[in-house]
């Protein structure tokens, strides 16, 4: 057995088993993560299942997005879809961040060009009440997915993820996607005993969503917060931040130096990726309006409590640019890997998610390009 890795995780567990052909400890990703020189250079992109791929476009017609992502079967499939086609060095799992609110009963459904939409938005102190209980068994169709994954994935790891809190609160205070938040916002500030029953509600589906899935095999985990670029320092540090250390909590056991990477990304956060490390986080994703030099100078320059610094960077090649012209493309992912060279650890990745636009054969080529560039 890897005595590398925490015990907590079952002893089958991709990072600690000795089965060789199931092992991920020795992957080019894991080693990214932890800062070690791995064979090859790591990558994969956000969103790289989905709507981009034929094949998923054909897999998922008549049903709907939350239902495919509840059935194991197909779940898996389309996790693994762009793992074939693409040889990304992770699978990310095919689900939503607001798949919690689903299984707990939540009225919400994901509108096609539109996002989460809820049935009713959760606004008042009653609807706050209302909420469901969260329990671990409703994780099944979940933990079921992840290991039909893992068992097809081999020594590829495949990274679980949830929302942050803040984020998903966003869309339960909306009722659906906005620009600017303002209703979380107004909320956090004008009523803040519902803001911290709301958010220690999502705080908790988020963090058993995210246990489910590492204790089913995710080798890594990321926390999506995408929204948390349109709060200021001080919102942040003091109506979200605990929310999202409270959502860690439920993984502090499986996290850690010996335990499974945990990745927090943000969009627009440029401002906070300090504090988004020191919620324990040991690799933070960068989008693509920040360089990664200048994050990891930022980064480097405000110590944590616990002491860190810089930690390993994911990011930033900007999605605008997969339309553009190879050369372009090029020019720019060389300058992110020179970029990122200067961080204690680097792994490819988009500053967001794929547009469902993107030639899916600029990704494979893509892939085989960052493969190709020796560190
Ligand atoms: O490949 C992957 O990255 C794995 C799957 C994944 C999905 N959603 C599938 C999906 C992941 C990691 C997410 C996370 C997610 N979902 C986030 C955080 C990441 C980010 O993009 O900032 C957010 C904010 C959501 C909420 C959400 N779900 C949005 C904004 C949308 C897009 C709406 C649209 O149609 O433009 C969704 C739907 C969604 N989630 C799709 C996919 C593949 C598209 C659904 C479809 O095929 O019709």
């Amino acid at each position: 057995m890897n005595q590398e890795f925490s015990p907590v995780l079952p002893a089958n567990h991709p990072l600690r088993t000795e089965d060789s052909a199931q092992s991920t400890a020795q992957s080019a990703l894991i080693k990214g993560y932890r800062g070690e020189v791995p064979d090859r250079r790591p990558v994969w992109f956000m969103r790289q299942a989905g709507r981009s791929l034929p094949e998923y476009r054909k897999l998922r017609e008549g049903t709907t997005m939350l239902d495919s992502c509840l059935i194991p079967e197909m779940a898996s499939e389309i996790t693994l879809q762009p793992v074939r086609r693409h040889d990304v060095d992770a699978a990310i799992f095919f689900s939503d961040i607001v798949i919690p609110l689903k299984l707990a009963g939540v009225g919400v459904e994901i509108q096609p060009g539109v996002g989460p939409v809820l049935d009713a938005p959760i606004r008042t102190p009653q609807d706050i009440a209302n909420l469901p209980e969260i329990t671990d068994e409703m994780f099944e169709p979940i933990t079921e997915a992840v290991k039909l994954t893992v068992a097809e994935l081999g020594p590829r790891p495949l990274i679980g993820f949830a929302g942050a809190p803040y984020t998903v609160a966003a869309y339960m205070v909306e009722g659906r996607p906005s620009r600017d938040h303002l209703g979380p916002r107004t909320m956090m500030y004008n009523d803040p005993e519902s803001w911290d029953r709301l958010m220690s509600w999502t705080a908790e589906a988020s963090g058993r969503f995210l246990r489910a899935q590492i204790m089913a095999g995710a080798s890594a985990a990321q926390l999506f917060d995408s929204w948390a670029g349109s709060l200021s320092r001080t919102n942040y540090l003091d109506k979200v931040m605990p929310y999202s250390q409270q959502a860690l909590e439920h993984i502090e056991d499986l996290t850690g130096d010996n335990g499974v990477p945990l990745i927090h990304f943000g969009t627009g956060t440029g401002e906070i990726l300090d504090l988004m490390r020191d919620t324990g986080a040991t690799v933070v994703g960068v989008d693509y309006r920040l360089r990664l030099d200048e994050a990891n100078r930022r980064l480097g320059n405000t110590p944590g409590p616990d002491g860190r610094t810089n930690v390993v960077l994911q990011g930033n090649i900007d999605p605008a640019l997969l339309d553009a012209d190879w050369d372009v493309l090029e020019t720019h992912v060389r300058e992110v890997i020179a970029q990122g060279a200067k961080a204690p650890g680097h792994v490819l990745n988009l500053g967001h998610g794929v547009p469902p636009t993107t030639d899916p054969t600029v990704l494979t080529r893509l892939v085989e390009l960052i493969h190709s560039i020796d560190y």
